[in-house]
């Protein structure tokens, strides 16, 4: 399993936002999708083996997250505006601490970076950071991974702060500071080719999207 984290700082927490506008009312939403995609989309495929999770942490209603579960997804187009549109109808929820689910493979709870962690207690918990050690090195040792990255400010020192206190481990997928959505795309890969090595097949699903991608 492969779980990834993208914080949101100023994602919004309600599905008032157009999808016309991702980037500016939504509070730079389209980083998240970004996100998304390159988590999930395979060429002709999806990645079942991963889940992805937005920790929204805009106005109006902080802090929520949203999951998409790649072993359940349904309805997910790779461009930008299909995945705004499940993240809005998850918004449109009244979110509990508890999971509900808004559509297939798509989840919505209230929660902070915390709560995530606590959920991920046990696992590899590795925190993207440009100077961090190179994945490259450590590729063949990572098994059951959760990748957390930030969104175009990065990660605040508090967050920082409790990434390090639950045990993650900071790492790089290169020297230059680069959009998180090409990280998790530099992430899969390494892993990819380490399983290709040892001759694990992909936990795909071919055919899944509804558009010729
Ligand atoms: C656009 S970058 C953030 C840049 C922001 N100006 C900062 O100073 O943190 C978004 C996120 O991608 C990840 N990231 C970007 N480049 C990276 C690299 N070369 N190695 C590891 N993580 C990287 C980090 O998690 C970062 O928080």
């Amino acid at each position: 399993m492969r779980d990834i984290v993208i914080i949101g700082h100023k994602a919004m927490t309600s599905g008032d936002f157009s999808l016309n506008d991702l980037p500016g009312s939504a509070g730079r939403m389209d980083i998240l999708c970004r996100c998304v995609s390159a988590s999930l989309f395979l060429s002709f495929g999806m990645r079942r083996d991963v889940n992805v999770h937005l920790l929204l942490l805009g106005e109006p209603d902080p802090a929520k997250i949203v999951r998409f579960e790649g072993m359940y997804l349904r309805y997910l187009n790779p461009d930008e505006r299909s995945s705004g549109s499940l993240i809005q109808k998850a918004l449109q929820k009244e979110a509990g601490e508890k999971d509900i689910r808004s559509t297939p493979g798509v989840w919505v709870r209230r929660g902070d970076l915390k709560t995530l962690l606590k959920q991920f207690e046990g696992r590899t918990l590795l925190y993207l950071r440009e100077d961090g050690k190179d994945i490259r090195e450590i590729a063949r040792e990572i098994k059951d991974p959760v990748f957390i990255l930030g969104d175009h400010t990065g990660v605040t020192e508090e967050e920082e702060k409790e990434l390090l206190e639950a045990g993650a481990e900071i790492i790089s997928v290169g020297p230059i500071s680069l959009h998180s959505n090409h990280c998790i795309t530099l992430i899969h890969n390494e892993l990819d080719r380490v399983e290709a090595e040892a001759g694990e097949g992909l936990e795909a699903e071919a055919g899944t999207p509804s558009v010729e991608d």
